[in-house]
């Protein structure tokens, strides 16, 4: 560390003498910088990363209120794993974990403590959970006298990657049920025929990452029980509800989904999606103790005192805990049903606004997460893709990408609405998705110049070509209606 160099004074950065060097990339410098300089150019080189807020690929949080970053900051140098010297912190997860369990219907009695914990993400929730299935199944077959060296999980092929992670490094074998044309989640029957006696769980999703839809858990429950009962086995079920976990619970409270469907042992939820804390939480919930095998829980007494611990990582923040525990208790019930009702309202204006260009099928479900999946009717000029990267102009970030095995043949294009993502921003994005198509009609009409010879005895692309001028029209009054209804909502 340079300790004879005089600090600058604040605002000279860009006068310094590092301003015209690039940053060193790919070994440490030897010399220190001046931290302003060494903030600014960061700083300015992170303006050509994407707006988080346009970012409509993504379910995490983005935005938080100014009393929750301050929070967030005051607890930003404290290691959560470090339990004996933070005991409020820990007292706040614990907190968080009770609620949740009570949220998911775990079977508690009053007074009870739920069985859980927080982790990095779904992702960790998900190996955690993975994992005692596998524990508690080899230990079941070792008891039996039978061989406890091929498990496997049942899902459906739409399961997001952390499942194949789960199965890949801890050596699981992943038997999918995959998606078909039209039916994008996987199908409970054919689910449960393929439960065998190596099957350590079967993993239903409330909220498919590819098109937001529920999977159908009550279902898969009740035909499970059926095959078990029958069998005599004793196969259980995970609800991966990264998304759908606190969503479920305020807009569809009648849906039977949780620990009311006794097959239902472990449910993952992300604090950092509709959780909506940032980046970097996640909770694993059992239904009881007896679900979670104790040969899994180290107990660490360094620092300070006997505590467990089961988690991939040791040392983690505690900022996105107590962050959690903020929004638990400022929002409360009403406040995430607000929140959810807004998210599924814009996403029916954006919803609207691109069926009404005549130009898309939507392939998401008005009853799931709050997204918007849709694909092209008519791919022949052009594609998802394309639409992606001109839409990446206006500034939106809007995935495309194909669907999973069984209707990997279609693409989709993906909005997800997030809890600030406005009305405004909705309209908005929908006159863009407009403007877009709009641009891209104009590229037909040089290719019918360029291509006149050969296009005029072809009848079909005739056809299709009158096809896209009468869809033409039809946008064009599309885009003076949104233009008349934005001018109200202005002048109102
Ligand atoms: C259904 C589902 N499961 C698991 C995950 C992984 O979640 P996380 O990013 O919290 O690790 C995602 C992420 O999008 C998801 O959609």
């Amino acid at each position: 560390m340079s300790l004879s160099k005089p600090p600058l004074p604040s605002g000279i950065s860009f006068a310094s003498r590092f301003a015209p060097h690039s940053l060193p990339r790919w070994s440490m410098p030897e010399k220190a910088m001046p931290k302003e300089v060494a903030y600014q150019n960061i700083h300015d080189e992170l303006q050509l990363d994407g707006n988080p807020k346009l970012n409509l690929a993504s379910f995490v949080t983005t935005s938080m209120e100014e009393e929750c970053n301050k929070l967030i900051m005051e607890s930003i140098n404290k290691n959560y794993v470090d339990m004996d010297e933070y005991p409020i912190t820990t007292d706040l997860h614990n907190r968080c974990v009770n609620m949740l369990a009570r949220l998911f219907n775990a079977p508690m009695e009053e007074g009870e403590c739920g069985v859980g914990v927080g982790t990095v993400g779904s992702s960790e929730a998900i190996m955690l959970a993975g994992l005692a299935f596998k524990k508690r199944w080899q230990n079941m077959r070792r008891a039996q006298g039978k061989p406890f060296d091929k498990p496997n999980i049942v899902t459906g092929s739409n399961v997001q990657v952390c499942w194949e992670k789960f199965a890949r490094y801890f050596e699981v074998e992943l038997k999918q049920v995959t998606v078909r044309e039209g039916y994008y989640v996987m199908d409970p029957q054919r689910a449960v025929e393929m439960v065998d006696e190596n099957t350590i769980c079967v993993a239903a999703i409330l909220g498919s990452t590819y098109n937001g839809e529920f999977e159908d858990v009550k279902l898969l429950n009740d035909l499970l029980l059926q095959k078990n009962k029958q069998i005599g086995w004793e196969t259980p079920i995970h609800v991966d509800a990264a998304s759908g976990g606190f969503i479920a619970p305020f807009l569809y409270e009648e849906l039977e989904w949780d620990f009311r469907l006794p097959l239902v042992k472990s449910i993952n939820v992300s604090g950092h999606k509709y959780g909506l804390v940032y980046a970097g939480i996640g909770w694993v919930l059992w239904r009881t103790k007896q679900d979670l095998p104790q040969d899994l829980v180290f107990h660490i007494n360094y620092l300070g005192a006997d505590q467990p611990t089961f988690t991939l990582n040791f040392s983690k923040g505690s900022s996105q805990i107590i962050a959690q525990y903020y929004q638990l208790i400022h929002l409360g019930k009403e406040g995430y049903r607000n929140v959810m009702e807004n998210c599924r309202e814009n996403a029916m204006v954006v919803k609207e606004g691109i069926v009404n260009t005549g130009c898309f099928n939507i392939l998401s479900k008005d009853n799931g997460v709050p997204v918007v999946a849709f694909s092209l009717k008519d791919r022949s000029h052009h594609d998802e893709f394309k639409i992606s990267a001109m839409l990446r102009r206006h500034g939106w970030i809007v995935p495309a990408y194909p669907l999973p095995p069984g209707a990997d043949h279609i693409t989709v294009l993906r909005v997800v609405i997030r809890a600030d993502f406005s009305r405004t921003l909705a309209e908005s994005l929908v006159m863009d998705i407009t403007n877009v198509l709009r641009q891209l009609e104009m590229l037909p009409h040089q290719y019918i110049n360029d291509h006149k010879a050969t296009m005029t005895n072809d009848h079909n692309n005739i056809e299709g070509v009158k096809k896209r001028i009468t869809s033409s029209e039809v946008r064009r009054k599309i885009i003076a209606q949104e233009a008349k209804r934005r001018q109200k909502i202005l002048a109102a």
